[in-house]
């Protein structure tokens, strides 16, 4: 099978080389010729465990290439998959711009019975609309022969995506057609993974619920967590115990700094603005993103009261992208804390294993008020040194690994900020620190 995918963001990169794999002959294409000229050379610009090789491997087989055709690479394709990017607009709905773009470029090449297939995340009646332009564009270029839609929504978490994608938990296909559900389960066969053959709008729908229930969830457990530092029980004792009633179950449950990333934040407000232009209520879907909005300074004012004020505190803030394993900043809590704690009085030195180099792309000078309260290390030690607060706020392993009595300053009193809950506070207390977490006192 012939296999494109538009778009060679984070999405497209691994879904293309996993396709790949199969043995089929993929081909990525974007209009960012920059992207595609490093990817030619098997280099991803962000950091995703086991796609650099994977992507070298596919690529020296023959099997993926990458380029900016839209000629090329589209004619003779069986399946090209739009896996572009859908931002948030001002009111929260999907920008479908580029989708669209996307979809018309591709029409005039689109061969007899291929499929067009949309794995970016998008609301229901967005099939309908590529239909029309690429319709438009289709008789304006004279194209013969007719194609099919279909809905592939993508359910990859960043920081395992190349695992997510070759073991799903579910391949989801939304289509109106029986040769569509045919060719794209036996597309999907070599993953063994359960397939869900559904109607356009539910696959839509489907990825929309688990995303926007998922960040319900973690915002559920994070009201329980600040009820919990209230009344001297722990959240994650809370957790252990009703974890084991098999309706809720003990994953996805840990407490944070709310939720951040591509995807959940935007999401939530993506199914509140869409629940709005259909005339129903957003109440829910509202609620969750503001209380995940306010969280950071909720949560940062409560830590201010533990470590007496933030004021000429010298705090070490360790993981600074949105959650361990990838270098993506978007939405990371360590956008808000550090700005927090720098205009609160504090100076701050932050740590990442892999996010560094794009750090100041987004904490700019006029984020952070004073640039000059920033330092950047490269190693923990560095990060910690004389600190009066060790903030561990993404659970990167080598975060979580490191040994703390090295970088304890006996000299001074110091405090631990847990806010992933992962540290033993026995230990850490052993070594003299004074301990908090998130929902614990
Ligand atoms: C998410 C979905 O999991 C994935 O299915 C979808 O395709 C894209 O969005 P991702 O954003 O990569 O994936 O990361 P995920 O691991 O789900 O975490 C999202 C955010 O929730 C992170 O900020 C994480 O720290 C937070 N989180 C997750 C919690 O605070 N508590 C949890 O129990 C789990």
């Amino acid at each position: 099978m012939k296999i494109v995918l538009i778009g060679t963001g984070f999405v497209g990169v691994v879904s293309a080389a996993v396709y790949a794999s199969f043995g089929h002959e993929v081909v990525g294409l974007d209009i960012d010729e920059r992207k595609v000229a490093s990817l030619k050379k098997s280099t991803v610009p962000f950091f995703e465990p086991n796609l650099e090789s994977l992507l070298k491997e596919q690529q020296s087989s023959g099997n993926l290439t990458f380029t900016t055709d839209y000629e090329d690479a589209i004619t003779g394709a069986d399946v090209v998959m739009i896996a572009v990017g859908t931002p948030s607009a001002e009111d929260g709905t999907a920008d479908l711009r580029y989708v669209l773009a996307a979809a018309r470029s591709a029409a005039p090449f689109l061969k007899d019975s291929s499929i067009l297939a949309v794995k970016s995340t998008v609301p229901p009646g967005t099939l309908q609309e590529v239909k029309a332009e690429v319709d438009a564009v289709r008789s304006e270029h004279g194209a013969s022969g007719s194609y099919f839609l279909a809905s592939l929504p993508e359910f990859l978490r960043e920081g395992s995506a190349v695992h997510d994608t070759l073991h799903p938990d579910r391949v989801v296909i939304g289509a109106d057609d029986q040769f569509v559900f045919k060719t794209l389960t036996d597309l999907h066969k070599p993953l063994q993974a359960p397939i869900v053959k559904v109607s356009p709008e539910s696959a839509q729908m489907a990825k929309y619920a688990a995303n926007a229930y998922l960040a319900t969830r973690i915002t559920f457990i994070n009201q329980i967590a600040d009820l919990c530092k209230k009344n001297r029980a722990d959240v994650d004792e809370v957790v252990q115990a009703i974890g084991l009633d098999a309706r809720i179950g003990d994953h996805y449950w840990y407490p944070g700094f709310g939720y951040g990333g591509s995807c959940f934040p935007k999401d939530v407000k993506e199914l509140a603005a869409y629940s709005r232009s259909i005339g129903e209520g957003d109440n829910l879907f509202n609620k969750v993103n503001d209380l995940n909005e306010e969280r950071i300074e909720r949560v940062m004012d409560q830590f201010s009261k533990t470590v007496g004020g933030w004021a000429g505190k010298k705090v070490a803030v360790l993981g600074l992208s949105f959650k361990p394993n990838t270098d993506d900043m978007r939405e990371a809590p360590s956008l808000k804390v550090i700005p927090y704690l720098i205009q609160n009085g504090a100076s701050v030195t932050g740590y990442d294993p892999k996010a560094l180099d794009v750090v100041p792309q987004f904490l700019t000078e006029e984020i952070l008020g004073d640039p000059s309260k920033l330092a950047l290390s490269t190693t923990i030690e560095e990060a910690c040194a004389q600190a009066d607060v060790i903030l561990a706020l993404i659970e990167w392993s080598q975060i979580v690994s490191f040994e703390y009595g090295k970088v304890r300053d006996t000299s001074k009193d110091q405090w631990f900020i847990d806010a992933r809950n992962q540290f033993d506070k026995a230990t850490l207390q052993k070594l003299g620190y004074s301990y908090t977490g998130i929902g614990k006192s």
